[in-house]
């Protein structure tokens, strides 16, 4: 059996992009929500104030995932759902909410794995300076003992943050996300301490207060192929993988958000060029920031070819051949990167390995005969479930598949003009069509994965 018997295959959302109720049952403010009313920052000015309804349709939805045979859920809590100022007073009906969601899983077989930060970032601490705040990773790791303590007698799995790569390259760097500020390196290079710290702070929160629990990490990178299967072109793109290189591109690089995590070290590309913007005393955090990991996840969607080359960095990307396909984000098809990832990631890092989120956007619709027919996302996680076959088959430590997403969501800044899930939403009505690859999809399940 390529896969083990305990694998588990899923399915991931995030709160954000799927509740709604962005003003109901004393939920406090988040970014996200000050960001989608800001005109012009979202595509058709989309809100996701209510998205699929999902707080709403909570039952319905979980019965869903168990007639499709998901034997694993991955969804985020909203942080100011349960506090609304960030810290401080509960707001105890956020609370009854993932509370009755884990329980609703469980009935189903269906394993809770919870997220803790997937970006909506509470306004209220945004307002004291949120990620350049010495005081945010503390405020993250009480809001961690929180969820620990509410939901650790039943859910096993968390995960504590969700790509910090774009939350802080997106929503700092660039502005294309929640907040919208476009910082410069001297004030995105400490962010990026502290929510690394935060990350280690809430490890420690959540074992303390959930015996037992189960933790892990989820960012995500640029998952670099070798252009051919030789030596060379390997080296080369393990290299290219784990560069820090100067420019805006840290941000979203691997190493810089793993190494410190997993090995206890910043890089030390990334040191030469950014140490001047650590904090004083960065080097006191490393051992609080590198917490012992259960499990180290992947989001995992496209890839770089990478090749040898006689210059100094030792690489070169190779550029994608006219033609390559491309999913309706614009992001190519590149199966391997599902070997090549978790291979690289899981020889550098030696922790248990999850693919937490994969995907296809498309253009779905519903035809004539009232179904969904998606013969490209069929194809595509086809695919690239086959190369995470070969990865498990050649050695990684594979324990989970997350695909993205259970249902079309708020795509973030590009409202929901782009449909990810497995379901169908109709967002007029809220009415929930399986599409085909979901039925596809139960049937890997039911196999774990032999006829793929
Ligand atoms: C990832 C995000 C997720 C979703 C997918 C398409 O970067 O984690 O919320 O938007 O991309």
């Amino acid at each position: 059996m390529p896969f083990r018997d305990d694998f588990y295959w899923g399915c991931a959302t995030s709160a954000h992009q799927i509740e709604g109720a962005a003003f109901e049952d004393g939920k406090g403010l988040s970014v996200w929500d000050r960001f989608s009313h800001t005109p012009g920052k979202i595509l058709e000015d989309h809100t996701a104030d209510v998205a699929c309804d999902h707080y709403h349709r909570m039952e319905e939805d979980v019965r869903l995932m168990g007639e499709l045979g998901m034997q694993a859920y991955r969804f985020s809590v909203c942080w100011p759902r349960i506090l609304p100022e960030g810290t401080g007073k509960i707001n105890r009906r956020g609370l009854d909410f993932y509370s009755r969601l884990i329980d609703a899983l469980l009935e189903c077989g269906i394993r809770p794995i919870i997220t803790l930060h997937h970006w909506d970032y509470p306004q209220a601490l945004a307002d004291k300076g949120g990620w350049l705040n010495p005081d945010s990773p503390r405020w993250f790791a009480d809001f961690a003992a929180l969820c620990a303590g509410s939901f650790g007698d039943r859910a096993r799995d968390f995960i504590t943050i969700n790509e910090p790569q774009c939350l802080i390259a997106l929503g700092y760097g660039n502005g294309a996300h929640a907040p919208g500020l476009r910082l410069p390196c001297s004030f995105t290079v400490p962010m990026s301490h502290n929510v690394l710290l935060a990350h280690g702070l809430a490890v420690q929160a959540l074992r303390a207060n959930a015996k037992g629990c189960l933790v892990g990490y989820a960012p995500t990178g640029n998952a670099c192929i070798p252009a051919t299967e030789t030596d060379e072109d390997i080296e080369a793109a393990r290299k290219a993988y784990f560069s820090t290189p100067d420019g805006d591109l840290w941000a979203f690089t691997s190493a810089w958000w793993s190494d410190p995590v997993v090995l206890g070290r910043y890089p030390a590309d990334g040191l030469e060029h950014f140490v001047q913007y650590l904090p004083a005393r960065w080097q006191d955090d490393l051992p609080a920031i590198a917490q012992k990991l259960d499990f180290y996840c992947q989001n995992i969607y496209n890839g770089t070819l990478v090749r040898k080359a006689d210059s100094e960095a030792g690489y070169e990307i190779v550029r994608k051949p006219a033609g390559t396909p491309q999913t309706a984000m614009g992001w190519y098809v590149m199966p391997q990167a599902l070997y090549w990832g978790p291979k690289f990631l899981y020889e550098r890092y030696r922790l248990p390995f999850v693919i937490s989120e994969n995907g296809m956007a498309d253009t779905d619709t519903v035809c004539l005969d009232g179904k969904v027919h998606d013969p490209s996302r069929i194809d595509y996680m086809h695919r690239y479930l086959a190369a995470y076959r070969r990865a498990a088959e050649s050695g990684v430590d594979a324990r989970g598949y997350l695909a993205w997403s259970f249902m079309d969501n708020f795509e973030w800044s590009d409202g929901y003009s782009r449909r990810f899930g497995l379901v169908y939403v109709d967002y007029r009505t809220q009415q929930r069509i399986p599409k085909d690859s979901a039925l596809w999809y139960r049937d890997v399940i039911a196999h774990n994965g032999a006829n793929l």
